[in-house]
């Protein structure tokens, strides 16, 4: 659309204003926000931009093959892919403090992606998809720790200890924004109309302690349940779907014996920016079938659960 295309004209030129000639580096999470900043900024200074993606172990089922494919085959931009799962999920192993594994998720990704930057040389500033709500978020709860409510990595932090300037072309935008710009830039849909994924990933969706084994079990049951959505059409009419694997098993029947395994619960909420949410409303029918699916498919689950807390007062994540 008109507005659109020329906030894309005016971002370009002004990014192209404040680089000049210098080198920019980009983290990669896979989310709208970062490749849309991505793609944006290498229309503005080309090869100037380099993008690194950390895979921090805490993706879903295929993500960072989608990532690496689509950066480096298809838009051919400069990509550093380091795989650092086993860093994270040794450190995160036992954890079950949802301000802990925040924390550690964010403090090795800072070691890990300062390392990786160092390696390119010269680099002189840093972009993030940082989008308005963030801004606001992280302003408005900047009281100290008893106000804040869940810390976020991806706002702070890097910048002073790598000694970088800020590149934040998104900082006045909301998320649908983003997505307008990106259908501008010529991106695929699938890319564009994806849900919202929070920085510590798979993480924070196993409340109580991290294990690679619980891991696998939720993508399992995460993949079931998103293409679930798909089929039935409702992706795009849903802000976030996921599912969360519970530290809690129940005693369930399968054939003739007994089985006591985790519950899922299944989270699905409709919002514009995230900060305040409702709950989708499914069909009886459609839980029916997923929750069939993933117990019959996914061993570990016997039990599902569907989510109907709206934020406030829940929030859309578990932790
Ligand atoms: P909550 O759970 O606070 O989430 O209602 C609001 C939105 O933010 C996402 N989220 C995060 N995103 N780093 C991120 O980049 C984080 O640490 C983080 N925590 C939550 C969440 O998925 C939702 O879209």
């Amino acid at each position: 659309d008109w507005t659109m295309a020329s906030f894309k004209e005016q971002a370009i030129e002004s990014i192209r204003r404040e680089v000049g000639d210098g080198k920019v580096i980009c983290g990669l999470s896979g989310g709208v926000d970062s490749s849309v900043a991505a793609v944006l900024i290498h229309e503005a200074i080309g090869d100037q931009l380099t993008c690194v993606y950390v895979d921090n172990g805490l993706m879903r089922a295929g993500e960072s093959e989608q990532v690496v494919s689509l950066f480096r085959d298809q838009y051919n931009i400069p990509l550093i892919h380091r795989d650092a799962s086993d860093l994270f999920l040794d450190a995160l192993e036992g954890q079950d403090d949802p301000e802990v594994k925040r924390k550690t998720i964010g403090r090795i990704f800072i070691d890990v992606f300062d390392e990786e930057a160092s390696k390119i040389g010269g680099a002189e500033f840093l972009a993030q998809g940082t989008l308005y709500p963030d801004v606001i978020e992280s302003v408005s709860f900047a009281g100290g720790p008893s106000v804040t409510i869940k810390s976020h990595h991806n706002v702070g932090g890097l910048p002073e200890r790598m000694n970088l300037k800020l590149l934040e072309p998104f900082r006045e935008l909301f998320k649908d924004e983003v997505r307008a710009l990106g259908r501008e830039l010529g991106m695929a849909a699938e890319l564009i109309d994806r849900h919202p994924f929070p920085g510590p990933g798979l993480a924070i969706r196993v409340p109580g302690a991290v294990s690679r084994d619980r891991l696998d079990i939720l993508r399992k049951a995460d993949t079931i349940y998103l293409e679930e959505i798909r089929n039935a059409g409702l992706y795009n009419e849903i802000w976030q779907a996921f599912a969360v694997l519970l530290p809690v098993r129940t005693v369930g029947v399968m054939g003739d014996g007994r089985t006591y395994e985790y519950v899922c619960a299944l989270r699905a909420v409709t919002s514009t920016d995230g900060m305040t949410a409702d709950y989708y409303p499914f069909s009886h029918d459609f839980l029916g079938r997923v929750s069939t699916r993933i117990i019959n498919e996914v061993q570990g689950i016997n039990r599902v659960v569907y989510d109907t807390t709206s934020k406030p007062p829940g929030t859309i994540e578990w932790e």
